[in-house]
């Protein structure tokens, strides 16, 4: 029985008060259903240790949005794997659309931090997708070129233990999620390339879909074959919202 990955990614969103309440409401039931799937919460850096404290007797696991390409020294402002993993991190969001477009991140920085994550035995969440909802033959070049630079650098098991998140830049916080049976589409071809390269690595490797996810849309993506998680941004934002997405799931476990 496969265990779904569900990731709430919080963006530049929280403060003290929402954590305390978002923790309060989600620990009663997050025990029960964090036995069946895996929850992560990515809040903002500077709130992770908070969040660390209160999950950690519920099964739910901290993730980090962001990271730097050094591990330590004079980078004024940066946050390191060593001190994500010292404070309890666990899975690292890494080349995220917002990240890409807003903070000129190119394919060269993603393959630096993907490598410096795996490196220390964190898991990276690697976001690919399209800018455009376009034809299935134009996504699959893109997503080909996005898994390409990571397997020139990094070698044919570059996606041993990793997650792979596909968000179409287009369903992002718009409310237009991508339709389940493309998603599936892709999910597949992804699948089907990474194991080309490496048929060992794609048995750990996670391949989940982020844009647009809410409680209503929830039950048909996760009843897709290839579909094996979600990235949820902003309806992981309320805690009620996210545990109607965590019982959907739990249902389909
Ligand atoms: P939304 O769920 O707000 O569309 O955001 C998706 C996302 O970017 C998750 O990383």
């Amino acid at each position: 029985m496969k265990k779904f990955l569900l990731v709430a990614n919080w963006k530049l969103n929280g403060s003290k008060k929402m954590i305390s309440d978002y923790l309060s409401s989600l620990k009663s039931l997050a025990s029960v259903y964090s036995k069946k799937n895996i929850i992560v919460i990515a809040p903002p850096t500077i709130y992770l240790s908070q969040v660390y404290k209160d999950i950690n007797n519920i099964d739910i696991f901290l993730g980090a949005q962001n990271v730097d390409i050094n591990l330590k020294g004079a980078f004024t402002g940066e946050t390191s794997v060593l001190m994500l993993k010292d404070i309890g991190v666990k899975y690292v969001i890494v080349g995220h659309s917002e990240r890409r477009l807003f903070h000129n991140e190119t394919n060269n920085i993603i393959i630096k931090k993907f490598n410096l994550i795996k490196n220390l035995n964190l898991i990276p969440i690697l976001c690919i997708g399209e800018i455009q909802n376009n034809n299935y033959s134009q996504t699959k070049k893109i997503i080909e070129e996005q898994l390409n630079c990571i397997f020139k650098v990094l070698g044919k098991e570059a996606f041993r233990n990793t997650v792979i998140a596909y968000e179409p830049i287009w369903a992002i916080g718009t409310g237009l999620s991508a339709d389940p049976k493309h998603v599936q589409y892709i999910h597949k071809f992804i699948r089907n390339y990474i194991q080309e390269y490496d048929p060992i690595s794609i048995k750990s490797t996670i391949i989940q879909y982020g844009g647009s996810i809410n409680s209503v849309n929830t039950e048909e993506f996760i009843q897709q074959p290839d579909i094996d998680g979600l990235l949820i941004g902003s309806a992981s934002l309320d805690a009620k919202e996210f545990l109607k997405i965590i019982e959907i799931a739990n249902y389909y476990t």
